[in-house]
């Protein structure tokens, strides 16, 4: 059949001066964390890295807090279970992945550390992907216990839609359509998955200036230099 074509949403991050929209990205962990995380493990994040959102020691403890990990051994020798803490990762939903296929289905819901760069453009496609349920066409045969999705390959789908209308109470506020928190979500996988974006893309700007100051100085000398032979 012909390509999908994805929705196309201006996302602030994109560009050679593109930033996170921080406030996005602080309700896209509210998503994360209430919705997705119920299937999807995001186990390269770790708590502390949320201070870049603009949390504060303080929330970053509480949020960390909510999760449980074994740890250990202690002195005598046993495992133990303890609260999080911001230098542990986000928890994971399943304990392995044959426990986290027999609770889907059979279908395995992906890690989301690094989903947003799994394919240039990805931002548009997950948004697309969640804003696409749909019920199916008369003459689309949908396999019992699947979705269907108008952006995803096939159409048949085995994550049920995860957003409904209001399906979190945002703590800024801002009224949780399933098109606001797909966007917000989105926001906040891009950021996981490279959390460094606006270093990177200042550096690059310096070294531009740089150069072209560079430049200017050598024309500068050159002319200098060859001034005699005008
Ligand atoms: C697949 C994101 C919530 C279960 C996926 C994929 C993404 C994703 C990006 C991969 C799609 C692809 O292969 O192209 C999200 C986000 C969620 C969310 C951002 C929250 C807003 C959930 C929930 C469940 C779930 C709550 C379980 C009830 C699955 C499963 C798959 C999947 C089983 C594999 C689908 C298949 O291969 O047919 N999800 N998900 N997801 N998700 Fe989710």
């Amino acid at each position: 059949g012909a390509a999908i074509e994805y929705k196309s949403v201006d996302w602030s991050h994109e560009g050679p001066f593109g930033t996170y929209d921080r406030a996005a990205a602080q309700r896209g962990l509210q998503v994360y964390r209430e919705v997705c995380a119920g299937c999807h493990s995001l186990e390269q994040v770790s708590f502390r890295t949320l201070a870049d959102l603009g949390f504060t020691e303080d929330e970053i403890k509480a949020i960390a807090a909510e999760g449980t990990y074994m740890d250990g051994p202690n002195d005598e020798g046993d495992m133990f279970e303890r609260a999080g803490k911001p230098f542990d990762k986000f928890p994971s939903p399943f304990a392995n992945e044959k426990a986290a296929r027999a609770s889907n289905g059979g279908a395995f819901p992906p890690d989301l550390s690094l989903i947003v760069k799994a394919r240039p453009g990805f931002e548009n496609y997950l948004y697309s992907l969640l804003t696409g349920y749909e019920d199916a066409p008369e003459d689309h045969k949908l396999p019992a216990g699947m979705a269907y999705n108008a952006y995803f390959a096939g159409h048949n789908i085995a994550m049920p839609a995860p957003l409904a209308e209001d399906g979190v109470e945002y703590a800024d506020g801002t009224k949780a359509s399933v098109d606001q928190m797909a966007k917000d979500v989105t926001v906040f996988l891009a950021w996981a998955a490279e959390p460094k974006l606006e270093e990177r893309k200042n550096m690059g700007l310096k070294v531009i200036l740089f150069l072209l100051l560079l430049g200017g100085i050598f024309y500068a000398a050159k002319r200098k230099v060859w001034s005699d032979l005008h």
